[in-house]
C-alpha cells in the first residue's frame, strides 16, 4: 500500500510531464489535443479484444452510453478528419443494430431498454434512425388520461419507469423525426416533428415562456391520470430539444423554430452556463462534490454536441456558440491534468476530470463521461472548416428505407444504400463495403445527433 506522501509525490510529479494545452487560433493544435484525448478515451473500451463484445463500455457504463460515445466518435471523425476510430465504430454498430430488425433493440438489453437509450443509438447510426422512428410512432401513447400522448420512458411494461413519460425519451423521438424530416424531406417525418413539440410543450415539459426542460411526469394507471412533474432540469434534456428545433429550421426556416431555438439558447446560457467564469456545468449534481451519477457527468458533452449542430444549422446563433465552444475546450483542457491509475489507463497527466467550475483542477473524477465531453469541447472547436451536415440533396445519396422496424414482418432490405461525404467519406464507404453487411439505410454517419 502507498504511504499518503507517495501517493501526492506521484500526483504531483505525473501532471507536468505529459499536460496537454490547446490553441483555439490552430487547427492542428485542436487535432492533436483532441485525438490525446480521444485514445484515452478508447482505453475504456474493450469491445474489439478477444472475447470482447462490439458496442460494449465495461460495466458501470451502460449500454446507452457506448451508442453516445460512438456518436462523439463519428463527429470527431468528421471534425477531425482522423478516421482512427471509424472501423471499431462501424463494427460496434454493425453487432448492436441486431440485424434482421436493424433497430438497435438487441435481447441482451431487454432488462434496462428505455425509448432514449434505444434513441441514443439510434441518432448515432442514421441505418437504424428510421427503425427506431418507426417503432416510437407504434410506441406512441394517447391513451386517455394519460398526458394524451408522448412515449414512456421504458419500452417494457415490466420496467420500472414505464410510468413516467420525460423529456428525453420524447426528446430521442423529436429529433430523430427532425433529422429525418430534414435529410429525407418526406413530410411524415417533419409532421410528426411538430406533433411531438407541441406534445411535449403542451404538458409543460417545456416552460413556454422561460423555456425550462423539465425532466417529466408521472403517470397513474390506476387512476388513469397524468401526474405531477418532475422539475429538474438537466442539460441533455434542453440539447436535445434545441437540436431537433435546430434541425426543423433549417429544413422549414418557421419564425416558430426561429423562437424556440431562441428560447432554447437563452435558456442554456442562464441555466447551463454558469455566471461566474461561463464554464458548462450540470445544476442539479454539480453543486454538490460528486454529485452526479455516472450517466449524469457526461451529459454535457450532448449539450456541447447540440451547440455544435445548432451553430452550422441556425447560424444567427454561430458568434454566441462560438464563445461557449471556446471556453468550454480551455475548462477541459485545465481539468486533463489527472495521472495513470486504476480509472484512467491512458496517458499519465492526461485524465480529464468532470467539474470545470474550478479553474485548472482535476477532481478526480476520471472515467468515460469526463473524458467524452473534454473529447468534444476540444474538436468542435473546429466550426469554421466543417459544412453543415448532409441532407439527401447535399451530399447524401442514403435512400433509406422507410419501412425498416421490428413491428414490420418483413426483413431488410437488400444493400443499396451507401454514405457518402466530402471528407474521408471514401474510407467510410470502403469499410461499409468491406463489412458487407449493408442493409436498409445508412443515413449520412455525419448527419447525427445530437
Ligand atoms: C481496439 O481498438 C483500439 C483503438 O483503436 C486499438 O488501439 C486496439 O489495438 C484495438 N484492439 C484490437 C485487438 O484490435
Ligand atoms: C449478447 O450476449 C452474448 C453473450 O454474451 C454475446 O455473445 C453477443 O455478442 C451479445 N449481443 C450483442 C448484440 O451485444
Ligand atoms: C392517482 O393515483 C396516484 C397514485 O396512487 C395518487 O398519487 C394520485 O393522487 C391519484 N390522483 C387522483 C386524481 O386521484
Ligand atoms: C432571448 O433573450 C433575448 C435577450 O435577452 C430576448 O430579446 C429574446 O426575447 C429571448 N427570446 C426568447 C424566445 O425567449
Ligand atoms: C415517408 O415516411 C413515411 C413514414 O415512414 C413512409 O410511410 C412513407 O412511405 C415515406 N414517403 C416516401 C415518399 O418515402
Amino acid at each position: 500500500m502507498k504511504s499518503w506522501a507517495v501517493g501526492i509525490a506521484s500526483l504531483m510529479l505525473a501532471s507536468p510531464a505529459t499536460a496537454l494545452t490547446v490553441d483555439l487560433s490552430s487547427d492542428s493544435s485542436i487535432k492533436d489535443t483532441a485525438s490525446t484525448i480521444a485514445y484515452g478515451l478508447l482505453k475504456y473500451y474493450h469491445g474489439n479484444t478477444t472475447g470482447g463484445i462490439p458496442g460494449l463500455l465495461p460495466g458501470p457504463y451502460y449500454w446507452w452510453e457506448a451508442g453516445a460515445m460512438f456518436g462523439h466518435l463519428i463527429d470527431y471523425w468528421y471534425y477531425t478528419g482522423d478516421s482512427t476510430y471509424n472501423d471499431i465504430t462501424l463494427q460496434a454498430m454493425m453487432h448492436q443494430i441486431n440485424a434482421p430488425d436493424g433497430d438497435f433493440l438487441p435481447r441482451n438489453q431487454s432488462n434496462a431498454m428505455g425509448n432514449d437509450d434505444q434513441g441514443f443509438w439510434g441518432m448515432t447510426g442514421w441505418r437504424g434512425a428510421q427503425a427506431v422512428f418507426n417503432e416510437y410512432v407504434v410506441r406512441w401513447n394517447e391513451e386517455n388520461g394519460l398526458c394524451g400522448g408522448g412515449l414512456r420512458w421504458q419500452v417494457y411494461s415490466t420496467l420500472s419507469g414505464y410510468d413516467y413519460k420525460n423529456s428525453i425519451a420524447n426528446g430521442c423521438f423529436f429529433n430523430i423525426a427532425a433529422r429525418l424530416a430534414r435529410f429525407t424531406k418526406n413530410e411524415t417525418y417533419a409532421e410528426w416533428a411538430t406533433k411531438i413539440y407541441e406534445w411535449e410543450s403542451g404538458f409543460g415539459l417545456i416552460d413556454k415562456d422561460t423555456y425550462a426542460v423539465y425532466d417529466g411526469k408521472y403517470i397513474f394507471e390506476n387512476n388513469k391520470t397524468c401526474g405531477n412533474l418532475n422539475p429538474v432540469q438537466y442539460s441533455y434534456n434542453t440539447a436535445i430539444w434545441l437540436t431537433g428545433s435546430a434541425a426543423m429550421y433549417d429544413l422549414t426556416k418557421k419564425d416558430s423554430w426561429q423562437t424556440h431555438i431562441n428560447g432554447l439558447m437563452n435558456y442554456t446560457q442562464s441555466m447551463f452556463i454558469s455566471q461566474e467564469g461561463g464554464h458548462l456545468w450540470e445544476p442539479p449534481c454539480e453543486q454538490t462534490s460528486k454529485g452526479c451519477d455516472q450517466n449524469q457527468v457526461s451529459f454535457k458533452g450532448y449539450m456541447i454536441r447540440s451547440l455544435a449542430y445548432t451553430a452550422k444549422t441556425a447560424p444567427w446563433t454561430a458568434d454566441t456558440i462560438a464563445k461557449i465552444l471556446a471556453q468550454a475546450a480551455k475548462d477541459a483542457v485545465a481539468s486533463c491534468i489527472g495521472p495513470a491509475d486504476a480509472k484512467y489507463m491512458g496517458p499519465d497527466g492526461t485524465a480529464c476530470g468532470f467539474t470545470w467550475l474550478k479553474g485548472a483542477t482535476y477532481d478526480g473524477l476520471a472515467g468515460v463521461g469526463p473524458q467524452m465531453n473534454a473529447l468534444a469541447a476540444v474538436f468542435y472547436n473546429l466550426q469554421k472548416d466543417t459544412k453543415p451536415p448532409a441532407t439527401s440533396d447535399d451530399r447524401g445519396t442514403s435512400k433509406g428505407d422507410p419501412n425498416a422496424g421490428s413491428h414490420m414482418a418483413q426483413p431488410m432490405s437488400e444493400p443499396r444504400a451507401i454514405v457518402t461525404a466530402d471528407r474521408a467519406g471514401a474510407a467510410i464507404v470502403t469499410l461499409l463495403i468491406t463489412a458487407g453487411i449493408l442493409s436498409g439505410s445508412w443515413f449520412l454517419m455525419t448527419d447525427l445527433f445530437d
